[in-house]
């Protein structure tokens, strides 16, 4: 049913670019949408920034029954909300939000030492990464390599994965887990910025074996592979933050959307751009994706349609959807492109984006982080505005080339 309301209107845009694409003629062109959402999102994230100024090392992390609550560099997010910012100073270029961005990101720096986790990736290549982008700053760039090369010391080469938690041990010999993709960007920076072949060799060997033993046959994945060291083989597959160890849990499908799209970018390795199509096919055609692309936390959840929606999951795919709009045929392109306007049309939206000084000022409402450990269920998180940003900023620049 979804896939024929799809097509009817992909064949009505006529295949056309999505800047193109037609509005009813009660709605905004999605430009407009786009812009307000820029607007409105500067004035919230400023409030954020000048809530925290003078709260040394604290980052927002979310918000619950009104409550702010913070963390410091440690949190595996710390790296959001100073990308957030990024994302905020290359739209705007306002002084002010520039200020912000560059002490926020500096709030993360130490974590540039992170040898006991994988987030390392998500932390630095947030802030830093985007903030190097945008100002060429070479202390962000030797922020990003020891970061890098810190992340590297998690590889072992008999597994040929990086390894992403070490808690649970008795339970999980070499854990990782879907959302480890991620990470391998700042090491493929640190491949181009370094010149050593080693930070590539170990992305490509994670990014392959993620292909052979994460994936189901509908292209689904699974939360946490652990792998038997002696062997290098997986010896158990489950879940941590989804419905079962079965189930698709619906972040742990962006990111592996996400991750194969950017590999693909970075690469052209086209078997990286067949594994995120067909991620892709199966988020976009799943009978549990409602009609607004806002996904349930868990695809296979029996409590549907009566649970919490996972508005960072949805941020997570239209950005990867954008990328890989890029690199598809016209026609799968506008499909893509979409669902990404249905996306940003729906968050944008009272519904989802917060009022003024609400929210604890976050942008976003209603992201689910761990549903099974009761954690953070229906509140604001800062990727879920991390990716809405990076999606609003991909979507405007494609809107206006
Ligand atoms: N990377 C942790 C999460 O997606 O919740």
């Amino acid at each position: 049913m979804i896939r024929k309301v799809l097509i009817t209107c992909t064949v009505l845009t006529g295949l056309v670019s999505c800047s193109q694409t037609k509005n009813r003629p009660d709605e905004p062109s999605l430009l407009s949408v786009v812009d307000s959402a820029l607007a409105f999102s500067e004035k919230q994230s400023l409030l954020m920034a000048q809530k925290y100024d003078t709260l040394e090392d604290r980052l927002p992390r979310t918000c619950e029954n009104g409550k702010d609550i913070s963390s410091n560099s440690r949190w595996w997010c710390s790296g959001f909300f100073p990308g957030v910012l990024w994302y905020l100073y290359e739209h705007n270029k306002n002084p002010e939000i520039l200020k912000y961005a560059r002490l926020y990101t500096d709030r993360v720096e130490k974590e540039k030492y992170t040898t006991d986790n994988h987030d390392v990736g998500f932390m630095l290549y947030c802030s830093f990464g985007n903030g190097l982008r945008l100002t060429g700053d070479k202390r962000y760039e030797e922020v990003l390599l020891t970061g890098a090369k810190s992340l590297a010391t998690r590889y072992n080469p008999d597994v040929g994965l990086i390894r992403s938690w070490d808690h649970n041990k008795e339970k999980w010999q070499y854990p990782v887990i879907i959302d480890n993709l991620m990470n391998l960007e700042l090491l493929l920076w640190a491949a181009n910025a370094s010149g050593d072949p080693t930070f590539k060799t170990i992305v490509i060997s994670h990014a392959d074996k993620t292909i052979k033993n994460h994936f189901r046959p509908d292209y689904s994945s699974f939360h946490v592979v652990s792998y038997d060291t002696a062997i290098g083989k997986p010896h158990l597959k489950q879940t941590h933050q989804g419905y079962s160890d079965e189930s698709a849990w619906s972040r742990g499908q962006a990111w592996g959307l996400y991750g194969y799209a950017y590999l693909y970018r970075e690469t052209k390795d086209a078997r990286y751009l067949e594994q995120a199509k067909n991620i892709a096919n199966f988020l976009i055609y799943h009978p549990n994706m409602p009609e607004d692309y806002i996904p349930y936390w868990d695809f296979n959840t029996p409590e549907i349609p009566n649970t919490p929606r996972d508005a960072s999951a949805a941020c997570i795919i239209a950005s990867a959807l954008i990328t890989l709009s890029d690199y598809v045929d016209k026609e799968l392109s506008a499909e893509y492109m979409k669902v990404v306007e249905k996306q940003i049309r729906t968050l944008s939206s009272p519904e989802y984006t917060a009022k003024p000084g609400e929210n604890g000022c976050f942008i976003l409402k209603h992201s689910t982080g761990a549903y099974p450990l009761k954690s953070e269920i229906d509140v604001p998180l800062t990727y879920a505005d991390y990716y809405y940003m990076e999606t609003l900023t991909r979507l405007r620049k494609k809107l206006t080339k």
